[in-house]
């Protein structure tokens, strides 16, 4: 136990002098810090006797700004293998038993209309709030105190003894079960905290190194200055790195590249690592400049290759690929040159815009620690981690609120 606030027994004072022993005394069967996805999921599932607490002023406030308000609350196609773990077989048994049809059932049923996007995400027709208050409602029957901190946390003989506070006022809990569901560290201005990874320490629970996932990368200097002037152009990219590859939509931004592709590529990427961007993969367009070079040979070439790229990006890649005059100028050589640049441009990040901007949390509380069925630690009864504070991370698309709905649903259910 190396945390000296959250490790203060029962009845001797608290980091600001106060008595545990002299607040308000409940007895419940389970205490679930954090009302986000997983928590409130958990909550519905998990019985009478059940307290959720959170330190923010609202519930679900990641749901509500998920999905540029409409909250991509599942995926379709989602499988295992579209979530990224130490362990790829921990999340198994949790998605099985509570899939994206289950929640997609509950969606329905509760009338809140949705629709496919693209690839199998699904998001709200009208907003994400929408399913907050299914979440609330299915809740209901727990107590969800919220702008509540947890001001510790002691091991008891069936349980824990956990304290809390609420605008100045000690309530000491006592709990057969605690679950932890306090999410990853990205978007800290949000409410996100590292006290997840820390309860998991003080009962000896081992966290593995966190990074930004799904995240824009950066550049050096010398590549920004040729994508700053061209930040606002978007195309279809496929990106890869180590072993993944994403095709879907590309953005240069004045910090770097961004875009779904790039932000599925984040979670794979690791210092020093090298992406290789195919450009607009659907077209030929080498083959398309050939076919021009017999009609048109006078085009310039970067003309010629602006009507299938944007036109900055055009000359940028020309440039790269070494090129120059015009279409008839090219013989079958320089338009491999040119081809090799389209489909295997290797860009090296220096880094990622990191929890400001990051959707997830990669890494976490080690499931080599936790039962895949329940989520309980293996060490400790009556403990749960459940949601983004384990090593399981899905990909962009509605997979990261999967993993929350099935973890928080083994969880509920186990206890
Ligand atoms: P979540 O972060 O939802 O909840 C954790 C809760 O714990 C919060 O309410 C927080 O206040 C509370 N808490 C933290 N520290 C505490 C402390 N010390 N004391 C008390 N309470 C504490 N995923 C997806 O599938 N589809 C999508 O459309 C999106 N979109 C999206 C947009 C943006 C901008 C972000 C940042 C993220 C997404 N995600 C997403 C990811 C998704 O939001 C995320 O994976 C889930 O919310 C994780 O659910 P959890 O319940 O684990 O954590």
């Amino acid at each position: 136990m190396n945390l000296r606030f959250l490790s203060t027994p029962s009845g001797t004072p608290l980091a600001n002098g106060r008595k545990l022993s002299h607040s308000p005394h409940m007895q419940i069967n389970t205490l679930i810090i954090g009302a986000g996805a997983a928590g409130l999921m958990c909550a519905a599932h998990s019985g009478p006797k059940t307290m959720v607490v959170d330190h923010a002023k609202a519930a679900g406030e990641k749901i509500r700004i998920s999905g540029g308000g409409k909250c991509n609350f599942t995926n379709m196609y989602a499988e295992p293998q579209n979530f990224l773990s130490a362990n790829p077989h921990f999340c198994k048994s949790a998605l099985s038993r509570y899939t994206q049809w289950d929640f997609i059932e509950m969606v329905a049923a509760a009338g809140i209309p949705y629709h496919e996007k693209t690839l199998g995400q699904l998001f709200c027709d009208t907003s994400a709030k929408d399913i907050i208050k299914l979440l609330k409602t299915e809740a209901r029957g727990a107590d969800i105190r919220l702008n509540t901190s947890v001001e510790h946390i002691a091991k008891a003989e069936n349980g824990f003894d956990v304290a809390l506070m609420h605008e100045g006022k000690l309530t000491s809990v006592s709990t057969a079960n605690l679950v932890v569901a306090t999410g990853g560290k990205s978007i800290p201005k949000m409410g996100a905290t590292d006290f997840g990874y820390r309860i998991a320490r003080q009962f000896d629970i081992d966290v593995l190194p966190t990074r930004a996932g799904l995240v824009p990368l950066t550049f050096g200097q010398d590549i920004m200055e040729a994508l700053k002037p061209m930040a606002g152009v978007s195309l279809n990219a496929r990106v890869s790195c180590n072993g993944a590859a994403f095709e879907e939509g590309l953005l240069i931004t004045h910090r770097g590249l961004s875009g779904p592709s790039i932000l599925q590529a984040s979670s794979y990427w690791h210092e020093k690592d090298s992406l290789f961007l195919h450009l607009e993969p659907a077209l030929d367009i080498v083959q398309a400049l050939k076919d021009q070079r017999q009609q048109a040979g006078r085009m310039a070439v970067h003309t010629a290759l602006g009507a299938h790229l944007p036109s900055k990006l055009a000359n940028y890649i020309i440039e790269i690929a070494g090129l120059s005059g015009n279409l008839a100028d090219q013989s079958d050589n320089d338009l491999a040159q040119l081809e090799a640049v389209l489909t295997e441009l290797e860009m090296r990040p220096t880094g990622s815009e990191g929890y400001r901007t990051a959707e997830v949390t990669l890494g976490g509380v080690n499931t080599d620690a936790l039962n895949s069925k329940t989520m309980e630690s293996r060490t400790v009864p009556g403990l749960y981690f459940i949601g983004e504070v384990v090593d399981v991370t899905g990909w962009l698309g509605g997979y990261n609120f999967q993993w929350a709905w099935s973890s928080g649903w083994a969880a509920g259910t186990a206890i």
